[in-house]
């Protein structure tokens, strides 16, 4: 298992070109198994999960070919048999191919998904959203067997959450179901909104991406297409933050302010300074590092609210800030995993159930830690880059999740940072 050694205390300047992003391509790789004609995806970043999910597909018949970037994959010979549980174990969004399989070929098997450990996470209203189409879901030794002889139908489905997952699965089972299905309640997300572009891509009829209303007429007629995803919002957030937390100044490449909007209005309060760039948006950190940055007050929530995929990186910024800051995760039960490693560099937390206050300290220490989980991973690399002296973060592999070649993207902008191959 590789390590992480970082030495802290380098002003971070330079570059970073956002990838494309993860959760986005995730759900459009399982939408290629709806159509019998050839997907190309020309925006997927090269991490684990994505690599994952391409086995997945590819264990149903897919072909995947893939250069760069860009993956093409053609569905045409797919059956909708089992995948091995090794694979699906290690990523809840394998989940996501049970929708398409079930509306292409009327039956589908899939295993109950595993993923980041971040709480109960429970597929139900993914589940519920199906049998509302008109199939017939059970759960028999570990698998999800869905079936639907005559096809899904078009209904009225409320969700009672805005579920991003369950919102993507209504999305793909829809566009399969006989006339039309109104999903309300739908997540807002933009890798919702860019699995319809896809699906629309594809041939699909999706109106009010990006509202709490999605329309979905299943009438359509797929045909071959080829589709560029957005950049990793949750990415961008993350170099941002290890700008701000190192005083330094870094171009998030491609980066959408308009993905951002909550991110960096906390970030703006805490002291950093935004502005657009030729390129993308530049972010750069309190003027008066170190020092001058002051706490904050985050509730995690769905989309546009503040994301909880930064709710750790904006912790290890607070852990740094003059003052006490307050967190409130409203979206997972389990995600203050990164808060005993925090605190083995120097950090002063709190936790009381789902609120965590931290007392902000003038500095950090470098020390041996742990990463627990793809966002808790990356909040102790971001603390490590500020703390005095070395750290080493083991359990890198879940960091190789979700960050394309993270500890070259911050050497790039002169952190020391180092990748112990074990
Ligand atoms: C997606 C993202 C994840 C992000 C999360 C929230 C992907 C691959 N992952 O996860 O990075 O943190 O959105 O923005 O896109 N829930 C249920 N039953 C269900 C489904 C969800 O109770 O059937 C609950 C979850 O446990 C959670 C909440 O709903 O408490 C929101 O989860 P959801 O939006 O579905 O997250 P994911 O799609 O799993």
């Amino acid at each position: 298992m590789d390590q992480l050694r970082i030495t802290g205390g380098r002003r971070l300047d330079g570059a970073v070109p956002i990838s494309g992003a993860k959760n986005a391509g995730l759900p459009q790789i399982a939408a290629s198994l709806l159509s019998p004609y050839p997907l190309e995806l020309t925006n997927l970043p090269k991490v684990s999960d994505v690599d994952n999910m391409l086995r997945i597909i590819g264990q149903y018949q897919a072909q995947v070919t893939r250069e760069g970037q860009a993956v093409r994959i053609d569905p045409s010979a797919v059956e909708p048999g089992d995948v091995d549980y090794e694979t699906v174990r290690k990523m809840r969004a394998s989940i996501l191919v049970l929708a398409p399989l079930l509306g292409r070929f009327g039956h589908a098997k899939v295993s109950l998904p595993g993923g980041c450990a971040i709480g109960a996470r429970p597929v139900d209203m993914h589940l519920r959203v199906l049998t509302a189409l008109g199939a017939n879901v059970m759960i028999e030794g570990g698998y999800i067997v869905a079936t639907a002889k005559g096809g899904l139908s078009g209904a009225r489905i409320v969700l009672p959450g805005p579920s991003v997952g369950a919102t993507e699965t209504a999305l793909m089972a829809a566009c399969c179901a006989s006339g039309e299905t109104e999903i309300l309640n739908a997540a807002r997300e933009p890798e919702v909104c860019d699995l319809a572009a896809c699906l629309i891509a594809m041939g699909a009829s999706i109106e009010g991406a990006g509202t709490h209303r999605l329309l979905v007429d299943g009438q359509r007629t797929w045909r071959p297409a080829s589709h560029h995803g957005i950049p990793d919002r949750v990415e961008a957030g993350t170099y941002a933050a290890a700008a701000v937390i190192t005083g330094g100044r870094i171009e998030l490449v491609n980066a959408r302010m308009e993905h951002l909007a909550s991110v960096f209005q906390a970030l703006e309060a805490m002291g950093a300074t935004i502005w657009p760039g030729d390129r993308g948006v530049v972010v750069s950190g309190p003027a008066t590092h170190p020092g001058g940055l002051r706490p904050t007050d985050i509730t995690t929530e769905p989309y546009p609210g503040f994301p909880t995929d930064l709710q750790a990186q904006f912790m290890a910024m607070a852990a740094l800030a003059d003052g006490a800051s307050l967190f409130r995760e409203t979206i997972f039960e389990n995600r203050f995993m990164h808060v005993p490693e925090l605190t083995r560099l120097g950090a002063d937390i709190a936790l009381n159930g789902s609120v965590a206050m931290v007392r902000g300290r003038s500095r950090l220490k470098g020390a041996p830690v742990m990463a627990t989980d793809l966002r808790a991973s990356v909040c102790l690399v971001l603390a490590a880059l500020a703390a005095e002296g070395e750290t080493i973060i083991n359990r890198v592999y879940h960091l190789d999740r979700g960050y394309e070649q993270l500890d070259r993207k911050l050497a790039q902008c002169g952190a020391d940072i180092e990748r112990i191959s074990q």
